[in-house]
């Protein structure tokens, strides 16, 4: 047990991390043992890519913020890089906590890790062993470096194992995303979304789409359109579209597919708890997002993934998730297979149960050696 009060910098920049840092930022509040500060990057910054997470789910203002906006991989890190030495340089926090696989991941577990600064990393050990995925190596880097790994699942648990790190550093928390899932469900089945744009239950499919190897090249996203443009001719499409996709789609001049699908609604990006609304109560999802797949399985609302690969094996052992890539034809194969009612049903992995926060908290207080 702690002697003494540990001060813990929890890092966040981009969507998901806020999503992931809520219930953290509120079991930590409730311990007597921890000084939690919270550090935006400002990888993400538009309003409803950011702020609105703050508001819907109780964060704190940060204490910190970085302002690092976009930019490149290399010149995002090296600011987040910068800018974060010279507040550890100024600050010295006893530990860092990350969430997850963006660039504020890696780029502040480096700063950390060249200060002497203990790295606490939620979400460790998951690999999709695809390193043209920007995660991928961030996951990599990360937790090369981390001194402590708190993971969601025990295929993650093994590739750490496997990757020569010691078995004392790796605990087995559970999922966190899910905890945000599971304590917010009154919220998210209150919210008017449904009626707001038009749709019935389980009478439309939810879109997401953000990863490069899909958006970021005009075949790939011309060959998930294609396959959405024959979806919606059947059942509508809600597509709340990520501020990359937006870009691109205006970049490679797709706006005129997209008009041609009446079915196909689009939004900006929505609030967690219409967003979490959509999930629940569509016919699918189709998606490349990593949280989503995971909230689908926990739902178990059949999710058609697309991408090649994912670093969340869980979800289609155990949950509700297929992979189709962006191959038009077996996109369009596993929506056949859904509209048939042919989908497993799946179950819901261990320790997404809403307690991972707690558990989180528990390790720090009893299981890490502070000195
Ligand atoms: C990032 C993460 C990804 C995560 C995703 C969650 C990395 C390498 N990628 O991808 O793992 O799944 O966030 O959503 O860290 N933009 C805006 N407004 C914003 C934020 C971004 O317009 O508030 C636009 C900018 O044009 C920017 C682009 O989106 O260049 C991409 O943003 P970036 O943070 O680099 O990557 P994401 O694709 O969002
Ligand atoms: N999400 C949201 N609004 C949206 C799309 C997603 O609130 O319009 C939530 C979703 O429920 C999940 C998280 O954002 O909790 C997933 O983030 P994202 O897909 O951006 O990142 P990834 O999980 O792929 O890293």
């Amino acid at each position: 047990m702690l002697k003494k009060k540990i001060n813990i910098v929890c890092i966040v920049g981009a969507r998901p991390n806020f999503i992931k840092i809520a219930p953290i930022l509120k079991a930590m509040s409730k311990s007597r043992f921890i000084n939690a500060k919270l550090l935006h990057t400002g990888q993400h910054y538009d309003y409803d890519m950011s702020q609105s997470f703050f508001e819907q789910l109780g964060i704190k203002n940060p204490d910190i913020h970085l302002e690092v906006g976009s930019a490149t991989q290399a010149n995002q890190v090296a600011t987040i890089m910068m800018r974060f030495d010279d507040y550890c340089h100024k600050e010295k926090p006893d530990a860092i906590l990350v969430v997850g696989d963006v660039n504020s991941t890696m780029a502040t577990s480096i700063v950390a890790s060249k200060r002497g600064i203990k790295i606490l990393h939620v979400e460790a050990g998951i690999r999709s062993w695809d390193r043209t995925m920007p995660e991928e190596i961030n996951r990599l880097l990360t937790d090369a470096i981390a001194d402590v790994y708190l993971t969601p699942s025990p295929d993650a648990v093994q590739n750490l194992i496997n990757e020569g790190h010691s078995k004392s550093s790796i605990i087995n928390v559970g999922n966190i995303m899910i905890d945000t899932l599971l304590n917010n469900q009154q919220k998210i089945d209150n919210s008017n979304i449904i009626d707001k744009l038009s749709v019935r239950s389980k009478e439309f499919a939810l879109l997401t789409l953000h990863r490069p190897s899909n958006v970021d090249s005009d075949e790939s996203f011309k060959a998930i359109l294609e396959a959405i443009d024959e979806i919606q001719k059947k059942i509508k499409v809600v597509f709340p579209i990520h501020p990359r996709a937006l870009k691109k789609l205006k970049e490679f001049s797709l706006e005129g597919i997209i008009k041609g699908m009446p079915n196909l609604i689009i939004t900006k990006p929505l609030g967690y708890f219409d967003f979490g609304k959509l999930a629940k109560d569509s016919k699918f999802v189709l998606t490349d997002s990593g949280g989503i797949q995971e909230e689908t399985t926990v739902y178990g609302i059949p999710c058609i993934t697309l991408r090649d690969n994912t670093e969340r094996p869980v979800t289609i052992t155990e949950g509700t998730n297929e992979l189709a890539g962006n191959n038009t034809g077996k996109i369009l194969s596993l929506y056949n297979k859904i509209m048939n009612g042919e989908w497993k049903s799946g179950k819901i992995p261990e320790l997404w149960d809403g307690h991972t926060a707690n558990r989180i908290v528990r390790v720090i207080e009893n299981e890490i050696q502070w000195d």
